[in-house]
């Protein structure tokens, strides 16, 4: 790949919105301009301008990271490429709704700060990662020993985490005077809006009470279900953006062809009506977040951990696999779909089918070790609260125990052969790891991270206990053999 000379060029796409960005200007700010915010939510805001009379415009922040992906978009005029693939096409599409990007290391907090507090922002969008909000993964509440806030709460007007950033954003809004605006995680968190509200909240009354007052009874955190697999770029997915586009776009992603985004119609200062662009607006969106969450999210890290175990590098291999593949229907139909709302208005097992075809895309690359990341917070919701759940009500499983057995072999091996682990707490397992000498006392020794398991995983307890034994199968038959023992099972047919 050569970009020397190539430039962006809107010819080389098949699809270009034509709205006049002449009258874009900033009333979303979003932080965490990353891969899926890329193929998501500015796809979403994009089509919407092109289909309603004025157009929002998108200020991107980054508060990590190289500046390399900021300055790129800069020097192409905030315009990056979007390249769709279901398992048989692929097209490309140019995106248009960014007119500004800061990365707060290189351009400085207070540039972000001022951003969000000008009169016309009615939206911060959120997509930080799960670690981003600095909540402890198991209760959910603000992790206040978190290096960053107490950065934070020390220094808050010169914050280092997203927290602090809109916290101090929305004090200067109110010292001025200015109207109240909403918030919008867009992060795979079951209740999204509420866990960032009560971040933001108990932050802030850690400073200034009559702020998270204010903040409590004026400012709106919506919450979202967000779908569409955005794996993070690699050489040869530039190519491929290169050959459809003629430009190796350095800030262009690459995507499948789905995308489904369910949120919560609540914004205090206006919103886009990205329902042109097919979204939902709807009163509740915990049902629909946890449907996906769990069956999507949940089989993804069932995956990551039991199909890395087993050597496969990518998801849509695993689905080549016919006992994964069964396993994994399994663990959607029998196990997720049983721990979900019985008022959900969706066919299941339709839903079940839908994302095995998505993942057997072999067009989309998504990394089993992308997804294994930051585990830590990503086990409650995926499958710590379903398996309590299921064994509360008295139905058997056999799937979601070998999704955290899955974990620990993975977590286990990492340690051992030294390789590093990608997770905020990856040095307290090192610690529990290293402290214990068997593979049952190891496993036992992170069952007792109480801040993934809680009480769940104190020793004896039925969640324990499934765990651990899927845990020993695993670790007796080796991956392959029990997967294909799972699949083979008629009585979880
Ligand atoms: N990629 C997908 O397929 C997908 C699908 C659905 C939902 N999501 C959600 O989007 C999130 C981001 O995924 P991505 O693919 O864009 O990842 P990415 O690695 O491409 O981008 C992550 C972004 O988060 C920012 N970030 C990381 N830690 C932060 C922190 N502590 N505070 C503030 N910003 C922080 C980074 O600067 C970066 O902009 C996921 O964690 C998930 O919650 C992703």
């Amino acid at each position: 790949m050569n970009n020397s000379k190539a430039r962006l060029n809107p010819e080389g796409f098949k699809f270009v919105t034509t709205y006049n960005r002449d009258q874009l200007s900033t009333d979303i700010v979003h932080i965490g301009f990353g891969a899926f915010h890329r193929g998501h939510q500015a796809v979403y805001n994009d089509l919407t301008n092109d289909l309603t009379s004025a157009p929002w415009g998108i200020c991107e922040v980054n508060m990590f990271g190289s500046p390399d992906l900021v300055n790129d978009l800069k020097a192409q005029d905030h315009l990056f490429s979007v390249v769709e693939k279901s398992a048989t096409s692929m097209d490309s599409r140019l995106v248009r709704t960014v007119c500004e990007a800061i990365h707060t290391p290189v351009d400085g907090i207070e540039v972000a700060i001022e951003k969000i507090a000008e009169p016309q922002v009615k939206i911060v969008s959120l997509t930080i990662t799960e670690k981003g909000y600095c909540a402890d993964p198991q209760s959910g509440t603000l992790d206040l020993t978190n290096a960053l806030i107490q950065n934070d709460l020390a220094n808050p007007k010169q914050p280092k985490s997203a927290l602090g950033l809109i916290t101090e954003a929305l004090r200067v809004r109110r010292e001025r005077g200015l109207n109240p605006i909403s918030i919008l995680s867009c992060d795979n968190i079951p209740e999204n809006g509420l866990l960032t509200k009560n971040a933001i909240v108990s932050f802030a009354t850690q400073i200034d009470a009559d702020l998270a007052k204010w903040i409590e009874e004026n400012v709106t955190f919506p919450s979202t279900m967000v779908d569409r697999i955005v794996p993070a770029m690699t050489a040869d997915e530039f190519e491929v953006i290169e050959a459809l586009t003629g430009y190796a776009d350095p800030c262009g992603v690459v995507c499948e062809d789905f995308r489904q985004w369910v949120i919560e119609d609540n914004f205090v200062a206006g919103r886009p009506d990205w329902s042109v662009a097919g979204a939902k607006f709807v009163s509740d969106v915990l049902p629909y977040e946890e449907m996906k969450l769990r069956m999507l999210n949940g089989s993804h890290s069932f995956l990551a951990y039991n199909g890395s175990l087993a050597g496969f590098e990518y998801i849509y291999q695993c689905m080549q696999d016919a006992s994964f593949r069964t396993a994994t229907l399994r663990l959607m139909k029998q196990e997720q779909a049983k721990s979900l709302s019985p008022d959900l208005d969706v066919d299941l097992d339709q839903y079940a089918e839908l994302l095995v075809g998505r993942f057997s895309n072999a067009n989309i690359k998504h990394k089993t070790a992308q997804i294994a990341m930051d585990g830590s917070q990503k086990l409650p919701q995926r499958a710590v609260d379903p398996l309590t759940h299921l064994q509360a009500a008295g139905v058997s499983a056999t799937c979601l125990p070998t999704l955290v057995a899955g974990w620990l072999h993975f977590t286990i091996n990492a340690v051992e052969q030294d390789k590093e682990i990608f997770d905020p707490m990856a040095e307290q397992f090192k610690q529990a790891v290293k402290a214990a000498s068997t593979p049952a006392e190891k496993a036992r020794a992170l069952l007792s991270v109480d801040k993934i398991f809680g009480a769940n995983g104190a020793a004896g307890t039925d969640f324990s206990k499934a765990v651990e034994a899927a845990f020993t199968s695993i670790q007796q038959s080796g991956i392959e053999s029990y997967i294909e023992s799972i699949a083979a099972n008629k009585e979880l047919a």
